[in-house]
């Protein structure tokens, strides 16, 4: 039984008290937090309601004294200290032991400094507010659990750059972070208004954040715009200038995926974004298109899909 376990473990000192007391309490999924005092009684002949099955790596020495070194530095992700409002569920569903080993990896090399709060929870990641050495930095980690990647596959089966792929979920999800991260250095090499990616560890990346101290920026279907010409043709040449000169589709082209920051529209969510080789590159530019006119019909715009992807073609 889990208790057991730690009270005869050793090192059970050098542990720290928060790690025992999350294994406990994120070992058993179905149980509210607040009945954790009642964690004794479980009956742990069940693997799922049993937290030595789900976190028994936790303990092994070698994990031990990676979770010394990054217990502090990701205290917001646990939920713990001044970021105890967070729902300590994120940190069972996002941080298994390849994300923590990542996350690991990723401060050793100075890409992560801290990870504090999450800022949203997406589809297929969870984004968190972070700092490093480099400033303030938003930290993507894919989920990779869950059966959300065999949609993505139509992305990156037919585009060029990724060929051979192994279809194994996690493999999937790691090529799929590598595509992000590829596109958005393609992107801002071509000057567009996108994060600026700053690392990359199987599933998690790190990009510049967008937003101030207090929040994230919010995102365009979620502002009121004044000037909605001049930003549907900013945005007109970000189609452009994307399909043009980095040679890319960004494929989910909305107002869900475009933040507004300093008066400017800021795209992002890029992984899905196509190679124009890439069989359906031109269906998905129309499509993105089209969202574009969609967008600029809310703002009291009149746009002609014909005359608009004319523009982007010429
Ligand atoms: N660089 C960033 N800076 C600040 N906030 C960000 C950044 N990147 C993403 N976000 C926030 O995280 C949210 C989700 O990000 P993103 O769209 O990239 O992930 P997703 O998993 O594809 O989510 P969804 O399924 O909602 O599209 C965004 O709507 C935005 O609020
Ligand atoms: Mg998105």
């Amino acid at each position: 039984m889990m208790i057991k376990m730690y009270d005869s473990e050793k090192n059970h000192e050098s542990l720290p008290q928060s790690w025992d007391e999350l294994i406990n309490e994120y070992g058993d999924l179905k149980k509210p937090a607040k009945k954790k005092k009642n964690f004794k009684k479980r009956d742990s002949s069940n693997h799922l309601t049993d937290p030595g099955q789900r976190w028994k790596w936790m303990v092994e020495p070698k994990y031990k004294q990676m979770f010394n070194e990054i217990e502090q530095k990701i205290q917001g992700a646990i939920g713990i200290g001044k970021f105890e409002w967070v729902d300590r569920r994120v940190f069972d569903q996002v941080f298994d032991r390849i994300t923590l080993l990542g996350v690991y990896k990723l401060m050793h090399s100075g890409d992560i400094g801290q990870i504090n709060w999450p800022i949203a929870r997406g589809k297929e990641a969870h984004v968190f507010h972070g700092l490093s050495d480099s400033g303030v930095i938003a930290v993507k980690i894919f989920h990779t659990s869950n059966a959300v990647f065999k949609n993505l596959i139509k992305y990156i089966e037919g585009d060029p750059r990724f060929g051979g792929l192994k279809r194994k979920h996690r493999d999937l999800v790691t090529v799929w972070v590598r595509k992000e991260h590829r596109n958005l250095l393609r992107m801002k090499k071509c000057g567009l208004n996108v994060p600026e990616p700053l690392g990359i560890h199987q599933n998690i990346l790190v990009m510049s954040y967008i937003g101030d101290e207090k929040k994230p920026a919010p995102r365009l279907r979620d502002v009121k715009i004044n000037n909605a010409e001049e930003v549907f043709d900013k945005l007109k040449n970000f189609i452009r200038t994307c399909w043009h000169e980095a040679k890319l589709v960004h494929a989910d082209f909305s107002d869900y995926n475009i933040l507004w920051h300093n008066n400017e529209p800021v795209v992002i969510d890029v992984g899905q974004a196509v190679s124009d080789k890439h069989p359906n590159a031109k269906e998905f530019l129309v499509r993105d298109i089209q969202r574009l006119i969609d967008w600029g019909k809310k703002q009291g715009l009149n746009m002609e899909l014909a005359e608009v992807l004319y523009d982007v073609l010429n």
